[in-house]
């Protein structure tokens, strides 16, 4: 497996696989990885030619009050990791690549931004849309893997390459679940055993809003509610949002359930945040 550490060389390198005939599938991560990126990257080994996934804790999407510092990292881990399932490339560039003296540029997607996760976390997306671009100037990949637990961040993505004509396509990757629902993320390391037991109401909170909506429940309010009050029934738990949304802008919805819509969440446990999603279809009608 091939480590590149400049973008310069990646771009040289991705330049010879695509004048190869060679097709280049491509997973961002930030590395400390579970079986969730695992899944992402056997998705890009299933179709690429060469798998290329790139590790960066990308500054510019954590505020000043978030955990860039404390963020989990173990390079030799994610390497043998990655080994194990394929992965060709690690492109694992320093802030300084990324981020050259006197950097200016960035990268807003405004509507799908704005709601949900966005008031939160107020610079997330713009840095995420940002350090993605990048990523794709820099590895220039056929295709991209992104995973649907982090459900808006795959929407901005979505968007971004639409509306910047980006010559790529973006496979989105089921969400990875430990065996009692709660979706894998890198920032359940940071739970206490008790967190841990109440984080389990994320999940239970989309299971009650699918019930809900299974038994013909269509209000927004009444499965938001519902998908609220499994929450607060757990100790500790910390409401940021419950929403329902529309499925690709990501904005919210009210009243009566249209077209297809997510229902998104984030719960804090203690200092960690943790989000989780579903979406809902309602089947087509006949007329
Ligand atoms: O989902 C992540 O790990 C990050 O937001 C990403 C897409 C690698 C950008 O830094």
């Amino acid at each position: 497996m091939k480590i590149i550490e400049t973008v310069p060389e990646m771009q040289r390198f991705s330049d010879a696989l695509r004048a190869g005939g060679k097709r280049i599938g491509f997973v961002p991560t930030m590395g400390y990885f579970h079986e969730g990126h695992l899944s992402l990257m056997r998705i890009a080994r299933e179709r690429a030619d060469v798998v290329v996934i790139s590790i960066f804790v990308n500054p510019t999407q954590f505020g000043p009050d978030e955990d860039l510092e404390d963020y989990p990292r173990d390079f030799e881990r994610d390497r043998e990791m990655a080994e194990s399932v394929g992965v060709d490339v690690i492109f694992n560039p320093s802030v300084d690549q990324m981020y050259p003296d006197r950097y200016q540029t960035y990268v807003t997607v405004q509507e799908v931004s704005k709601d949900l996760c966005g008031p939160s976390r107020p610079v997330h997306f713009r840095g995420v849309a940002t350090v993605c671009t990048k990523l794709f100037c820099a590895v220039k990949p056929h295709f991209a893997v992104f995973g649907e637990k982090d459900y808006q961040q795959l929407q901005v993505i979505n968007r971004l390459v639409l509306d910047l004509g980006m010559d790529l396509e973006i496979v989105p990757g089921p969400t990875f679940r430990e065996p009692d629902g709660l979706a894998m993320s890198s920032r359940n390391v940071y739970l206490s055993p008790a967190e841990r037991k109440s984080a389990l109401s994320l999940r239970k909170a989309l299971e009650e809003a699918r019930r809900l909506f299974d038994s013909g429940e269509q209000s927004v309010e009444a499965i938001v509610e519902g998908a609220s009050r499994t929450i607060r029934e757990y100790e500790g738990t910390r409401i940021d949002y419950v929403k329902v949304a529309d499925a690709a802008s990501c904005i919210p919805l009210s009243g009566e359930i249209e077209g297809d819509c997510v229902l998104a969440l984030a719960v804090y446990l203690g200092k960690t945040r943790l989000i989780d999603n579903m979406v809902f279809r309602l089947p087509e009608s006949d007329e």
